[in-house]
C-alpha cells in the first residue's frame, strides 16, 4: 500500500488551527485530491498543535510548511504544488 504514496500533507487540526480555518481547509482538501483521483497517492493526515499558532491555519505538504492558510489562498497552494509542479 505504502508503495502508491509520493506525497504528504499534514493539517493542524488543534483547537487554534481548527476554528480559524482548518476545519473548512479540510474539506476542500479531501475535495481536492478526490477531484483529481490522487487521494490513494497523498498520505493525508491531521496532527494536534505544534505550537505555530500565531501563525495559523498550518498546513505541511512535503517539506513545506504553509502559514495563515485560508479558503482563498488554499486552492492555489494545491494547485501550485501538485498541478505546476507535475509532481504526481
Ligand atoms: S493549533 Fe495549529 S499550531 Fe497550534
Amino acid at each position: 500500500m505504502e508503495a502508491n504514496i509520493s506525497h504528504k500533507i499534514l493539517i493542524c487540526l488543534g483547537s487554534s488551527c481548527h476554528s480559524r480555518g482548518n476545519a473548512e481547509n479540510l474539506k476542500i482538501i479531501q475535495d481536492f485530491l478526490k477531484e483529481r483521483d490522487i487521494e490513494s497517492r497523498i498520505d493525508f493526515r491531521g496532527h494536534l498543535c505544534n505550537e505555530l499558532c500565531n501563525r495559523g491555519p498550518v498546513i505541511e505538504i512535503d517539506d513545506s510548511v504553509f502559514e495563515e492558510v485560508t479558503k482563498s489562498n488554499l486552492e492555489s497552494i494545491l494547485t501550485n504544488h501538485f498541478d505546476k509542479a507535475a509532481c504526481l
